[in-house]
């Protein structure tokens, strides 16, 4: 549980009321989606926490409604979905969204650093320099709470794959236009490489998408 509360993915999804509908509906699929609420259970209930690829910022501003002392920082190299997310959040003083990548963050430390579903999007020199500076900005004792999406059992893995090649494939997710899914097993072990030993979890969700979730710890 994140603070006092459950991070509140309503109150979080009206705060989009005002922009353009393409940007209600992602956000409206990454809440049915995903399974949001079981990933921000996750997170240790004090600490600044850092959301690096957070998009729209949903997931963000669920944890920051819940608590309105927590500092939360989004960071997005997409500056469409920064400026959306800057905008849902304006009237929390506890969140603050950036354009850019997680390697550009110096000098500050968080309790816990989120990624959700932005590993696939990277080839593997980026996935281990993003993992990296995830590393280097965890506070002693912090948690890295990472989100995939598993290639097993193969046609969850080919549901995930294709929905995620047309959104790709469309421009709705920044990337280099390449899929790079790994296993939930080359993903451990990704993650061991990069100083981390992670609790993983196969999240049970009524969506067909073989979500996979590591609870990691540095090493
Ligand atoms: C599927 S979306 C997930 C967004 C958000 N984490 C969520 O769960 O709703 C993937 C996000 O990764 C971002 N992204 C692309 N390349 C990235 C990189 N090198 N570092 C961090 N995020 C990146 C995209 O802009 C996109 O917002």
């Amino acid at each position: 549980m994140s603070g006092s509360r459950p991070a509140d993915f309503a109150v979080a999804r009206r705060l989009y009321a005002g922009e353009p509908l393409g940007t209600r509906l992602f956000v409206l699929a990454r809440r049915m989606l995903a399974p949001l609420p079981a990933i921000a259970a996750r997170i240790p209930p004090v600490g600044a926490i850092l959301d690096v690829g957070c998009g729209h910022g949903l997931f963000s501003l669920a944890l920051a409604s819940a608590d309105p002392n927590r500092r939360i920082v989004g960071i997005d190299p997409s500056p469409a979905k920064i400026a959306a997310a800057a905008r849902a959040g304006g009237a929390f003083g506890n969140v603050e969204f950036r354009e850019g990548v997680v390697e550009s963050i110096d000098g500050e430390s968080f309790a816990a650093i989120v990624v959700l579903d932005v590993l696939y999007l990277l080839p593997e020199a980026q996935k281990k320099s993003l993992l990296a500076a995830c590393r280097r900005l965890l506070a002693p004792g912090g948690t890295l709470v990472l989100k995939t999406n598993d290639t097993h059992p193969a046609w969850k893995y080919f549901v995930a794959r294709t929905q995620e090649r047309l959104m790709t494939g469309a421009g709705l997710t920044l990337g280099t236009g390449e899929l790079h899914f790994r296993s939930c097993a080359e993903n451990a072990s990704l993650l061991r490489a990069s100083g981390f030993a992670a609790e993983i979890h196969h999240l049970t969700h009524w969506t067909p998408y073989p979500h996979t979730l590591f609870v990691a710890r540095p090493t």
